[in-house]
């Protein structure tokens, strides 16, 4: 399973990369916006800045919602780095653009993802990944794990190239149970993946450890 980490905070992205078990970036225009980033120089100079922290991939959000705008956009954000994966909303004009830049070989990652019918149509238009938002489901009472798994499960159906990038994960046992469930990457904010280290029998064994280890060599 790989780890994304989804913000647009440089410090945070380090120190993701930091701990050694990072393998992407996500970002979205209310994320730049939280960090204070706008117009199109710094907009790119930001994502060359994330680009350079990690090793894989980074996903860029098109603004455009037509589909003559996402290619231009789309196409600008590809060439500030290879590990640049253009992000899509999922929409009709979207669709159409996923289709595009597949055939063109640039990366994509279909946004706004809620239903098994529309992660059909992104797997169909050749996504690179699928952007499921489990956290704004479950806000709504629907279950966003039980979407995950008709996802998976439709996928390997089919076969069906697409990654299953669990996003909008708001804790630690989202991530775990979509590890459970088979999704390919989640991306979610630094404390759910910090979050996986706490137990309190680790800090308890631990305290013990060393007060025998100090005990024993005094
Ligand atoms: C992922 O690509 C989205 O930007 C993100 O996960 C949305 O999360 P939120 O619902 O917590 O805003």
């Amino acid at each position: 399973m790989k780890f994304f980490i989804d913000t647009a905070n440089l410090e945070e992205i380090k120190e993701a990369y930091e701990l050694g078990v990072l393998d992407g970036v996500t970002t979205n225009p209310s994320l730049m916006a939280k960090e204070g980033i706008s117009g199109e120089d710094k907009v790119r100079n930001h994502y060359k800045a994330i680009c350079d922290i990690v090793d894989d991939k980074v996903s860029a959000e098109v603004i455009a919602t037509d589909f003559d705008g996402m290619i231009r956009e789309g196409k600008a954000l590809a060439k500030i780095d290879d590990k640049i994966v253009v992000k899509i909303p999922m929409i009709k004009d979207g669709i159409k653009a996923i289709k595009y830049f597949s055939s063109e070989g640039i990366r994509t990652n279909c946004t706004l993802v809620f239903s098994a019918g529309q992660a059909i149509l992104a797997a169909k238009a050749g996504a690179s990944y699928l952007s499921p938002f489990i956290g704004r489901l479950d806000d709504i009472a629907f279950d966003g794990l039980d979407l995950i798994a008709q996802i998976v499960h439709i996928y390997q159906n089919y076969g069906f190239e697409t990654e299953v990038l669990a996003a909008s994960v708001r804790h630690t046992m989202h991530l775990v149970k979509c590890a459970e469930l088979g999704a390919d990457v989640v991306t979610c904010p630094l404390k759910v993946i910090t979050g996986l280290l706490n137990h309190p029998l680790t800090d308890k064994g631990l305290a013990q450890f060393l007060a025998d280890h100090a005990k024993a060599n005094k």
